[in-house]
């Protein structure tokens, strides 16, 4: 869990706004409910490297990335940075690709005191797993715990679940809800693959950038606590309102994504724009479960779940994860309106 520049900011970061940030995460409560990392994205390296090594643009990190790092973790916080296999930056950044450089590179991070890299994919020529896993062993050369993000926009095998610790699986996310949905069906026939330690990851947080309703935000980070996707939030924290914050700070809805068992749930129904989601909590045959209905139609819809096709039987206890409420016990199954682009949790 964590925060990262790009979906807000895209290439407009320096280090007044991210240390403004860490502050944020700090006094709204995120830090708290377990967004740990502080993540930057691209944009964040000076064009051109100094004696072959990479260093924080002087104008926009006068103060260095070093320095940067000392604040962010003086805040209980952990700093993630930004990196690409090939020979540039999806932004093309000149010589600001890890390609011939990975060891350097890792240690120059390392060094800083850098705790999560995220590698990209662009300008990139050379065989993708080779790269991946030269990166994943110039970072475990380091002997600093750091967490490796794989960005090249989908799942190609099994090999990705030993290099690294998440990868992407969706080409870039946007804040709407179409791109979600599109998401959501990417990721979701992968759950075999993710585990503790090892996650499919369908992309930043949208919620809270503006252009998707509360419903459609709630659903948005419903399905991915459903699908125990990494919950990286990608907008401006300094400035929420109360139900963005409702939202990122819904601490059983994290629960769920976060519970240690690490169960990717999945699609059980699928009637058209109405689906079923369940994900097992504690372990794949615990009788506690979170289930999702998921409304992607145009209008309200009544919904239902049958307690036989979660793997239950008799009677069962509910509780609203939106509302925050028990709704007593129910046999044989359960049914609620769910709002257009809603969800039930
Ligand atoms: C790619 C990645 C994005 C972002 C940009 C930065 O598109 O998929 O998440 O990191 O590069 O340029």
């Amino acid at each position: 869990m964590g925060w990262n520049s790009w979906n807000i900011f895209a290439a407009d970061i320096d280090e007044v706004k991210i240390k403004e940030i860490a502050d944020a995460m700090v006094s709204t409560g995120m830090r708290d409910a377990g967004y740990k990392y502080l993540n930057l994205d691209d944009n964040w390296m000076r064009p051109y490297r100094e004696n072959g090594r990479l260093v924080g643009d002087p104008d926009r990190f006068p103060g260095g990335i070093t320095a940067l790092a000392d604040y962010v973790h003086g805040k209980g916080l952990k700093l993630g940075i930004y990196g690409c296999r090939g020979t540039a930056t999806c932004m093309n950044v000149p010589e600001s690709g890890s390609q011939g450089y990975e060891q350097v590179d890792a240690d120059t991070w390392a060094s800083w005191g850098i705790d999560y890299l995220k590698l990209d994919s662009c300008n990139a020529q050379l065989d993708l797993r080779e790269q991946y896993e030269l990166m994943r062993d110039c970072l475990l050369n380091t002997n600093r715990p750091i967490v490796y993000s794989i960005c090249c926009w989908y799942f190609v095998g099994e090999w990705m679940i030993d290099a690294g610790n998440l990868w992407r699986t969706t080409s870039d996310i946007q804040d709407n809800f179409d791109v979600i949905t599109r998401i959501i069906d990417s990721n979701a026939d992968l759950w075999p693959h993710a585990g503790p330690g090892h996650w499919n990851d369908p992309d930043m947080l949208e919620v809270g950038n503006g252009n998707c309703t509360y419903e459609e935000y709630k659903a948005h980070f419903s399905m991915w606590c459903i699908m125990a996707a990494p919950l990286i939030a990608g907008n401006d924290i300094r400035n929420m309102t109360r139900e963005t914050l409702d939202i990122l700070l819904n601490e059983e809805a994290i629960a769920i994504d976060q519970d240690p068992a690490g169960i990717q749930g999945q699609r059980i129904r699928d009637d058209r724009d109405h689906e079923v989601w369940v994900k097992p909590l504690g372990s794949e045959n615990e009788t506690e479960k979170a289930v999702a209905l998921f409304n992607r139609g145009a209008g309200s819809a009544p919904m239902a779940v049958d307690w036989s096709e979660i793997g239950l039987s008799g009677s069962a206890n509910v509780r609203d994860i939106w509302e925050h409420q028990d709704l007593g016990s129910y046999s044989a199954s359960f049914s609620a309106t769910v709002p257009s682009h809603g969800i039930f949790l």
